[in-house]
């Protein structure tokens, strides 16, 4: 290999890694289509808020203790009292834990509303669901590690959960808890899975989801299928203005660097005036293990599947599979949805019917789940929790199916 004086960092690196292809590849010749919204700016944010929650993640570990008896003061004391600026990184941390799960609901549903997990996309959509079940598990072991009343009544149980599994189920309780009760070993364990492993796995899977993305592309708003190389081709030769794509880098991120921005500043708004929505009051005060809270519930992005867990109320066991369908029930949407069309709802008469039905069965799911467990609240919980589950298995295929015959 020949190496010459090279002019300049960009020439020095491409001699030795060729860098001009690798930003070619990544950037400049990634192809985007033009016909897509702001909607679709929800992935970069998504990557934004996961930065965020990387690097205030790295502030608080600094002064966090996991041991059950010193991690609620370190938290609620020397975090948020103690430490210069500890109380911006934990707020920080704490809302952007929340905006997560938003932006991601709006992310999925926007896919879903668009089509885009079908014709050659649903590898896309099923690294999707993984990131969403493991960002589930991060949102669970960290709500455990500041040690207050939620933390461990949530932790006894979630992890109380596989008690229902026939012969194995203690067992199985016994270890994920590793020891006979939620103790010392549990709150080290889940500090672990937060703070490295599920940190990873995501990590991973970010790069797989974005993999996926290259060779099917990104879906537009029209469902449009676009011949990339040709319409690339086009770009290439000058007529952008003819060319159906624009490219990744400068041309898509610059516009998707704007809503960014937009949504920093909703962000910062929230983290400075309203960061009291992502924390629990009842968390301010230390684990007791004598006392439970006269109504335990999840943080409100878990409140739709809780209930579906709790709509069941004559059986602890049906409730436990219904709970776990949930979880994953998505994961099959390209499998469950028969119509080869791929195209934005409001051009799918039946099909936008079912979306916003759906939507409105999460939101009744999500309010009901926040509420307690009595009178009226259980019957509407059992409807909304039989209804989703009927609406997804049974309502989406025949509706797309009536789609396909039209
Ligand atoms: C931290 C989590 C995630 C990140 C960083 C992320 C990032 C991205 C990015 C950058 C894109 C391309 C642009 C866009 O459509 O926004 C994308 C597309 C996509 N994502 Fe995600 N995503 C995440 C989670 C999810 C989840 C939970 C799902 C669904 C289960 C999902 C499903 C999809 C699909 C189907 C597309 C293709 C959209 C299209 O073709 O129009 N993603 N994602």
């Amino acid at each position: 290999m020949e190496v010459k004086k090279a002019n300049g960092v960009i020439d020095w690196l491409d001699q030795r890694i060729a860098i001009k292809k690798v930003i070619e590849v990544l950037a400049t010749k990634y192809w985007v289509p033009k016909n897509i919204n702001f909607l679709w700016a929800m992935g970069v944010i998504l990557l934004t808020l996961f930065t965020l929650l990387v690097v205030s993640g790295f502030f608080l570990l600094m002064y966090y203790k996991p041991d059950t008896k010193l991690a609620f003061d370190s938290v609620n004391d020397t975090i948020m009292r103690e430490v210069a600026f500890g109380w911006l990184w934990r707020h920080i941390h704490a809302v952007a834990a929340s905006m997560v799960f938003l932006i991601i609901y709006i992310h999925m549903f926007v896919a879903v509303y668009y089509g885009s997990y079908k014709r050659g996309r649903e590898v896309i959509w099923i690294g999707g669901m993984l990131l969403f079940v493991v960002f589930s598990a991060e949102a669970f072991s960290g709500y455990m590690l500041p040690w207050g009343q939620m933390s461990f009544w949530a932790a006894a149980v979630i992890t109380n959960l596989p008690s229902a599994i026939p012969g194995i189920g203690p067992d199985l309780v016994e270890w994920v808890r590793g020891n006979f009760v939620i103790a010392d070993s549990t709150l080290t364990r889940f500090f672990m899975l937060h703070v490295c492993l599920l940190p990873i796995v995501i990590l991973m899977l970010i790069a797989l989801h974005f993999y996926t993305l290259r060779v099917p592309h990104v879906n537009n708003e029209n469902g449009e299928e676009i011949d990339f190389e040709a319409e690339a081709k086009k770009y290439e030769e000058g007529k952008k203005k003819e060319a159906k794509v624009i490219s990744f880098w400068p041309d898509f991120l610059s516009k998707d660097i704007f809503v960014v921005s937009v949504f920093m500043m909703l962000f910062f708004y929230l983290v400075c005036y309203h960061f009291n929505f992502a924390m629990d009051p009842i968390n301010f005060e230390p684990a007791n293990n004598m006392k439970t809270p006269a109504h335990i519930y999840p943080e409100w992005y878990f409140l739709w599947s809780y209930e579906v867990l709790r709509g069941f109320f004559f059986s602890a066991d049906v409730g436990l599979i219904a709970f776990g369908i949930a979880q994953v029930v998505f994961l099959f949407l390209p499998w469950l949805d028969r119509s080869p069309i791929v195209a934005p709802a409001h051009k799918r008469p039946l099909f936008m019917i079912w979306f916003w039905v759906l939507i409105l069965d999460l939101v009744v799911l999500t309010i009901f789940g926040k509420l307690p467990p009595e009178g009226i609240n259980n019957q509407i919980g059992l409807v909304a929790a039989v209804g989703f589950l009927v609406w997804v298995f049974v309502a989406l295929p025949v509706v797309t199916i009536m789609e396909r015959k039209k």
